[in-house]
């Protein structure tokens, strides 16, 4: 599905990114890992270079929010394969955990610099290389169903995901005379640190005084009767990644296998 295209995931440390790169890998693409963590963006290249010893991978340092350093990547990601296909938008931030009046400036000013304005500058990027070359790839931002509706003890986070569901509309939309597919993904409940850390935030406010394990557990998808992981989500960003997905344009895609709906099963003895 991927052969002879080129990926960069942003954040793929660990997670949900690093997920993204095997499925973009498994799916014959070669990919360029990056993160804040240098150590986890090497530790996630040889992972994934292990599983599939047949495709290219590199492991890299790059932070979202520091224009020059999302510029030396990806020129150094072009200058190792050629050319870039394609960019996922994975890197963010869940770090005003509390309740909207206790949120401070400086933990808001993070997350937004991280999940939107991040987005941005490495969108910029993209798609500047891109146009040099005549044009041509995809792009697919990692939203969340967070940024659907209202998330208590994580609002400003979740605005900052309906601003990338909002951007995929206006890049999607400015960036088609390039050639260039943009669409969002909306994952939820994947068990990644950043989960762990809003199910413990959940914790500490829940009068039911329930554990974060029990948190945890109720982000369990009753359809599927486990978590979603990481590559699955990664398939689908694959998929949207590649030729076959043209007719899919500007879309915000929920990938949680049906979470936020019940299941009749719960109504049945
Ligand atoms: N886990 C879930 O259930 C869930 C639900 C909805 C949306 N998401 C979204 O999925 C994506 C991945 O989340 P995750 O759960 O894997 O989280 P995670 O915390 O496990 O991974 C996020 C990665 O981003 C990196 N990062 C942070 N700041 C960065 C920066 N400035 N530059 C580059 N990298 C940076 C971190 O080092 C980390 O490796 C995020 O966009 C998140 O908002 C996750």
């Amino acid at each position: 599905m991927l052969q002879n295209k080129a990926i960069l995931v942003t954040g793929a440390g660990g997670g949900i990114g690093r997920g993204i790169g095997e499925a973009c890998a498994a799916k014959g693409a070669s990919v360029v890992v990056t993160d804040l963590n240098e150590a986890a963006a090497a530790e996630s290249a040889a992972i994934i270079r292990s599983a599939y010893p047949g495709c290219k991978v590199v492991g890299m340092r790059m932070d979202v929010t520091d224009p020059a350093e999302v510029r030396d990547v990806v020129a150094s990601a072009i200058a190792t394969f050629g050319r870039l296909d394609g960019l996922v938008n994975n890197a963010a931030v869940l770090v005003d955990k509390g309740l909207l009046l206790d949120s401070t400036p400086e933990r808001r000013a993070l997350e937004i610099a991280v999940n939107v304005e991040g987005l941005i500058i490495c969108s910029q990027e993209f798609v500047r290389r891109a146009v040099d070359r005549g044009g041509g790839g995809a792009i697919v931002n990692i939203a969340s169903v967070g940024g659907r509706r209202a998330h208590v003890l994580m609002a400003n986070y979740s605005a900052s995901k309906a601003a990338v569901m909002n951007l995929t509309e206006s890049q999607s939309a400015e960036w088609a005379q390039y050639s260039i597919n943009v669409n969002a993904l909306c994952p939820g409940g994947v068990q990644t640190a950043m989960l762990h850390g809003a199910a413990e935030a959940k914790t500490m406010f829940s009068r039911s005084k329930k554990d974060a394990q029990a948190v945890r557990e109720s982000w369990i998808a009753p359809q599927l009767g486990r978590s979603v992981k990481s590559v699955e989500v990664g398939y689908v960003a694959a998929f949207l990644l590649s030729d076959e997905a043209i007719l899919i344009r500007g879309q915000s895609i929920s990938v949680t296998a049906g979470l936020e709906h019940e299941v009749l099963a719960d109504y049945l003895d």
